[in-house]
């Protein structure tokens, strides 16, 4: 009987743990982030300082700033686990009409840095969502 018991403890146990571990790891960074109000902080301040750097500026100063920020917070959310899903271009098509070297992607990066680190975003949660990033740069970088 004892037996039994434990038989089906475990079986319970491994029948419900993937689901609610893939659930809690899953939204985990998004929280986190600070969910949705969160996002929509980090990206106002984000705009902010990339338009205030002088080698990010000139690629946002006449873009639909607004428009970005929407994009970016959908996108953060959705690749951060969030319960978003973006509908824009892929980034290879959002960024064709621009040039994009290396070292402009890691401005962005660095700027992107400053503003989790202004909103106190722990460092392990900053690598975490860039690691998300990063391979997007096959995409985005398009220039020498
Ligand atoms: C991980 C890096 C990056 C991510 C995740 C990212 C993401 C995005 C997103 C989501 C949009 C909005 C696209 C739309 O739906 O219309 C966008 C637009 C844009 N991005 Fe990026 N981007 C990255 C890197 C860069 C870099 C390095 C530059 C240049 C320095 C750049 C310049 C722009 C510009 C100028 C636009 C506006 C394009 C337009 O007005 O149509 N991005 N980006």
């Amino acid at each position: 009987m004892r037996h039994l018991a434990h038989v089906l403890v475990l079986s319970a146990a491994i029948s419900f743990a993937p689901t609610v571990r893939a659930q809690s790891a899953s939204d985990a960074l998004y929280q986190q982030l600070g969910g949705l109000p969160g996002l929509v902080v980090l990206m106002d301040d984000f705009m902010v300082r990339l338009l205030g750097d002088p080698r990010m500026n000139p690629f946002f100063k006449d873009t639909d700033q607004k428009h970005i920020k929407e994009e970016l917070v959908a996108q953060f959310c959705e690749v951060s686990g969030g319960p978003c899903r973006r509908k824009g271009p892929d980034m290879r098509k959002a960024h064709a009409g621009i040039d994009v070297s290396k070292s402009n992607f890691n401005a962005l990066v660095e700027v992107l840095q400053q503003s989790m680190d202004a909103r106190g975003i722990p460092f392990g949660t900053q690598n975490h969502l860039l690691a998300l990033l990063a391979p997007m740069h096959r995409e985005i970088i398009n220039a020498p």
